[in-house]
């Protein structure tokens, strides 16, 4: 094992950087009707459901699902959307817009109520909405829109459309686990994350956090087969088991990798990790001149995008690479209206790496022979 090679820090979104322990758990080959996979399986449910701070007891759900995140997102909306009746998007990001992607796909109408990437959606909107329309079924929004790192009132909107008593869906891919949300006071039906986000499990499941009387309301529903959100839980419920052949390594994996978030403090030892990343790299950034694309009382402390230098020498693919080279790994901006870089500060990451990368930064600005001085606004 001391043999295996180090592999770059990776300043994204995920994939992200993962414990040698979480990876060590998965050299094992485990049946997925195992005795042992079984009670994997039950652990990891019940342990979502802690790290959600609810309880089957409180009437809450821990589901499952194969394949990314997407997957999961998709298991809702065509499961838990009734077989008539329209969807209220609140998208300000290209994660909001997938999900629109993913609805029309089904053929199911879609209210979208659009905001710039670094805009807050109006919660005010969505309450004129639901009271215009009483054919909104549903409501979904982004806890945290990867796109640009902004955080999403989802309480607020979530008191609105539970005051219409309609459906809430919560995308919490980048930031379950690490971002403190109370799911009870939110309101929240359905919120689904992936096993490489905050808990820094590595890919190959999603999950969904559900109200009960929510998810046995789907009866009939599905649109689909193997993401059948209800069938999913039936199944688990029944005996334990996937329906379909589950990711059992990855399932190992994550079981460590919940263990581990645990021995950090839960979500807030890990929050204060993350924030300590996340404040270390805004400093720093700023000192070598970058500014970001969101304000910074709308931003997280889970990625950030920064926009391009305005000096002619910047080209993103050359800062890329030559950081690339010097063994730090960034991520690609994703915004529309304007050019920037991400860099996350999730997976297992602290200071001394974030510090590491802002030296290779200023290297690599030297070495392009780029100013770091940018205008802001721009
Ligand atoms: C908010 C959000 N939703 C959905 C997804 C899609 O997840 P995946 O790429 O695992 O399908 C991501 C991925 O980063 C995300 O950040």
């Amino acid at each position: 094992m001391d043999s295996l090679p180090k592999d770059k820090p990776l300043f994204t979104p995920g994939p992200l950087t993962t414990s040698l322990s979480v990876k060590q758990a998965m050299l094992r080959d485990i049946g997925s009707r195992d005795n042992e996979f079984i009670g994997a399986v039950r652990e990891l449910r019940d342990e979502l459901l802690r790290v959600g701070g609810v309880s089957q007891q409180d009437g809450y759900e821990a589901i499952l699902m194969q394949g990314s995140g997407t997957f999961s997102v998709e298991a809702v909306i065509v499961s838990a959307m009734p077989p008539s009746g329209k969807l209220l998007a609140v998208v300000n990001g290209a994660y909001g817009d997938r999900i629109v992607k993913i609805a029309q796909v089904h053929g199911i109408e879609t209210v979208v109520q659009r905001y710039r990437e670094n805009e807050m959606p109006s919660v005010e909107a969505v309450d004129e909405a639901l009271a215009a329309d009483s054919e909104i079924k549903m409501v979904v929004a982004v806890h945290c829109e990867t796109t640009s790192g902004i955080i999403n009132p989802i309480e607020a909107i979530g008191k609105r459309v539970a005051k219409y008593e309609r459906c809430y869906f919560v995308d919490s891919m980048s930031a379950f686990g690490a971002v403190p949300l109370d799911l009870e006071a939110a309101k929240i039906d359905f919120l689904v994350s992936s096993a490489n986000k905050c808990i820094e499990g590595v890919p190959g499941f999603g999950f969904c956090i559900c109200r009960r009387e929510a998810l046995l309301a789907t009866r009939g529903w599905s649109r689909t087969l193997s993401l059948d959100l209800l069938a999913q839980w039936e199944g688990l419920e029944k005996n334990g088991q996937f329906r379909f052949t589950p990711p059992t390594h990855t399932i190992l994996a994550f079981r460590q990798a919940l263990r581990e978030l645990e021995a950090e403090g839960g979500v807030a030892g890990r929050a204060a990790r993350y924030e300590e990343n996340y404040r270390t790299l805004l400093a720093g950034m700023r000192s070598l001149g970058f500014v970001e694309y969101v304000d910074p009382d709308l931003q997280g402390y889970i990625i950030t995008s920064f926009r391009y230098p305005e000096d002619p020498n910047f080209q993103f693919q050359k800062f890329y690479d030559l950081l690339n080279e010097a063994g730090f790994v960034i991520y690609p901006g994703k915004v529309s209206d304007a050019d920037c870089f991400r860099i996350g500060n999730i997976g297992r990451l602290n200071k001394s790496d974030v510090e590491a990368l802002l030296l290779a930064i200023r290297q690599v600005l030297e070495t392009m022979r780029v100013t770091p001085a940018v205008g802001a606004g721009n």
